[in-house]
């Protein structure tokens, strides 16, 4: 009996090392083939091999781990995705788009490390696609979150595990006991056209573009949907730094990540100076239509570390890299009509109806003229030759007329005197390029776009609850408020063209779930005129709670960063109305609720002081400048006088220099102002972005 016993675990012993053999065979013929481009062997090999492994796996459940390249989808579907709060936030690229542009970031550059010499740059081509950000545990991936809004993002662990570009364990012995990467995932030219060509032949939405293909397919909450999409993923980063060394260079961060098993685009190169820069990117642009996917320019980062750190970031975005866009694209079509639409805040755009024309594998057959000013300014008709431009998601505009179609046939545009959807007068302030339908929200579009803004993604995040669908309650007076969306039941929706039982119910618990929110979203999406995300999260901040937000003065709130009086002058017109009143009323009724701020802003050191800003300062832009003093509550006025508690003095200062002087406004060099805030920001503990 024992005799067996012992027979039996040496067999299983040799299954053990058998499978793991298979586990390592092929992950490092994954390796050879994602990461270094050299397969060694035929995919049906390949395919052997994944087969040997789930045979056995499937004779010896027990053997199966979490890391093996046949889990890569286990999970079921969830009902949501979690948030998770990247622990170093995902920030963006600054942008170029000119040789003048990246001359002056290369010059800023040397400046800010008080050098001539040429700087080393690695540059990249620049993925579109969508940032995510992967963390591996003891080389095992742990998580995977998208970017969000940079803080924030969604918890897409079981979708990444689907890419095969993204291994499951990172290889070699010797990796960090805790890495977090960030990448680009983004979806093939090739994949696109196909995965488009069987959404049409299924009669499903087709995706416009590769980089909103690849967003869709990572939010899906079914990982066996995401399985079947042709996702793939570049690294060109850290986030969590591993507690092994730092690579002193992005060069040798990228070998590393390579050495991990993680792939880097292959068309990465150091360079040295700006004139290589510039070489590169014309060399990218010239390859750019052969290139299995898409790129929308190139980014240029600082290659030491050591370099990085001393340049620093300014509101999330490195001082040491920049994004060099490639210029729109551009293309000839005919304007066959032109209407009018009329938007959240009854904005009427002038949309040019075209004849349809290809760009870069998307048809483009609408685009915008923006205002009358415009279309005067740029003497636009119906019926003329146009140049179309269109750039990455942005939507596509008319650039100029090269010739009026035959003088016969083109037609002025004229404004109309009333709303096309409410037939309210347009009115157009003095002054003001947007003329507005004078509706307010007895406008059925207005109410549309208010709604669609309301359940928006990065407003209270409705999901599901689609433009269609909007449109629809709308037109059958299901709602007429934004808080009428919480009182909809079940029939109602279900019975509501093209709505299935179970997408009415996903709808109501996404309504349900979407009453947890926070105050900062809460206001984002009441649509308040000029109150953007960034804005509606100082207000928060600030405020903390509605009612102190109802009743601020103009002065309290031009004290928020990001606050003048022609955005405070919008919240204030806000709150006045009755009718805004009512709606937040019945919104916190309906069980809207938001966690509790803690007043933290006024232990700021510079909160009651403003600063003016005068001449031109060395080391930073006055913008950079102006961040700083609000982030530590300074409020930053543009002229001096007797309130005024500092003005800052850069070169070729003018009158604000000499009206301090005259009232005896204290005053500060760069460096003197520069150790202020160093000073602060240490006693606050802030960092010194
Ligand atoms: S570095 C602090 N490198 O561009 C942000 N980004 O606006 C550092 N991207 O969100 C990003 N290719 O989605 C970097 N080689 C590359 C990139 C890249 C594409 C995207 C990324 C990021 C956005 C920056």
């Amino acid at each position: 009996m024992s005799v067996l016993l012992d027979e039996d675990k040496k067999n299983i012993e040799q299954i053990q090392k058998k499978i793991e053999t298979l586990r390592q065979q092929i992950n490092e013929h994954n390796y050879l083939y994602h990461v270094l481009d050299a397969p060694v062997i035929s995919d049906a090999e390949y395919d052997q091999l994944m087969q040997a492994l789930k045979n056995l796996e499937k004779q010896y459940p027990k053997l199966i781990t979490p890391d093996s390249p046949t889990q890569r989808v286990g999970a079921k579907p969830l009902k949501e995705f979690d948030q998770v709060t990247h622990e170093i936030p995902m920030g963006s690229l600054d942008n170029a788009f000119s040789e003048e542009e990246m001359a002056a970031f290369n010059k800023r550059v040397q400046n800010l490390l008080e050098t001539t010499e040429d700087i080393r740059y690695v540059c990249e081509p620049k993925m579109d696609g969508v940032a995510v950000s992967i963390r591996y545990e003891e080389g095992l991936l742990v998580r995977a979150a998208t970017r969000g809004d940079g803080e924030t993002g969604e918890d897409v662990t079981q979708n990444i595990r689907t890419i095969k570009m993204v291994p499951l364990r990172l290889r070699g012995k010797h990796s960090p006991k805790i890495l977090e990467v960030r990448g680009e995932v983004y979806m093939s030219k090739k994949g696109f056209a196909e995965l488009n060509k069987r959404a049409s032949e299924r009669g499903e939405k087709i995706f416009i573009n590769p980089r909103n293909a690849a967003a869709g397919s990572l939010r899906q909450l079914d990982p066996n949907i995401t399985k079947h999409r042709p996702l793939s993923i570049y690294f060109y980063g850290i986030g969590t730094k591993p507690n092994a060394e730092i690579p002193d260079t992005q060069t040798e961060l990228l070998n590393a990540l390579k050495n991990w098993g993680l792939p880097v685009c292959p068309y990465v190169k150091a360079v040295k100076g700006l004139v290589a820069c510039f070489d590169y990117y014309q060399s990218m642009a010239e390859k750019r239509k052969q290139l299995p996917y898409e790129i929308d320019g190139v980014v240029f980062k600082v290659d030491s570390q050591k370099y990085q750190t001393q340049l620093g970031a300014v509101s999330k975005r490195p001082r040491w890299a920049i994004a060099y866009k490639f210029p729109a694209e551009e293309v000839e079509t005919i304007i066959e009509s032109v209407e009018f639409q009329v938007g959240r805040t009854g904005a009427l755009t002038p949309v040019a109806r075209l004849q349809p024309v290809f760009v870069h594998g998307v048809t483009i057959s609408n685009a915008t003229l923006h205002n009358m000013d415009e279309i005067h300014r740029k003497k636009v008709h119906i019926g003329d030759r146009v140049i179309v431009r269109r750039a990455g998601d942005v939507i596509p505009e008319v650039v100029r007329v090269i010739e009026h179609h035959g003088s016969k046939d083109i037609k002025e545009i004229h404004l109309p005197t009333h709303c096309p959807i409410c037939h309210s007068k347009v009115e157009q302030i003095e002054g003001e390029a947007v003329a507005r339908c004078s509706g307010g929200l007895f406008c059925p579009a207005q109410r549309k776009e208010a709604m669609k803004h309301f359940a928006s993604r990065r407003a209270m995040d409705v999901e599901g609850l689609g433009d269609k669908i909007i449109d629809q309650l709308v037109d059958t007076e299901l709602v007429h408020s934004v808080a009428d969306l919480y009182s909809l039941t079940l029939t109602q929706l279900a019975n509501l063209d093209r709505m299935a039982d179970k997408s009415a119910q996903n709808i109501l618990d996404a309504l349900q779930k979407s009453k947890k929110t926070t105050l900062a979203r809460f206001l984002f999406s009441l649509g308040i005129r000029e109150v953007g995300e960034a804005t509606a999260k100082q207000l928060a901040n600030h405020f903390c709670e509605l009612p102190s937000l109802f009743s601020a003065t103009e002065e309290s709130l031009r004290t928020v960063p990001d606050v003048g009086p022609v955005v405070a002058g919008h919240i204030i017109a806000f709150f006045a109305e009755k009718h805004n009143h009512k709606i937040i009323e019945q919104l916190i009724a309906a069980g809207i609720h938001w966690p509790k701020i803690e007043k933290k802003s006024h232990d700021l050191p510079l909160i009651g002081k403003t600063f003016v800003l005068t001449g031109t300062l060395q080391k930073m832009s006055r913008e950079e400048a102006k961040e700083k003093l609000e982030n530590l509550g300074a409020k930053v006025a543009g002229s001096v006088s007797a309130k005024t508690s500092y003005v800052v003095v850069g070169e070729d200062a003018g009158s604000k220099l000499l009206k301090a002087k005259e009232l005896g406004v204290e005053i500060l060099d760069e460096e003197q102002f520069l150790e202020l805030v160093k000073l602060l920001c240490i006693k606050n503990k802030k960092t010194l972005v």
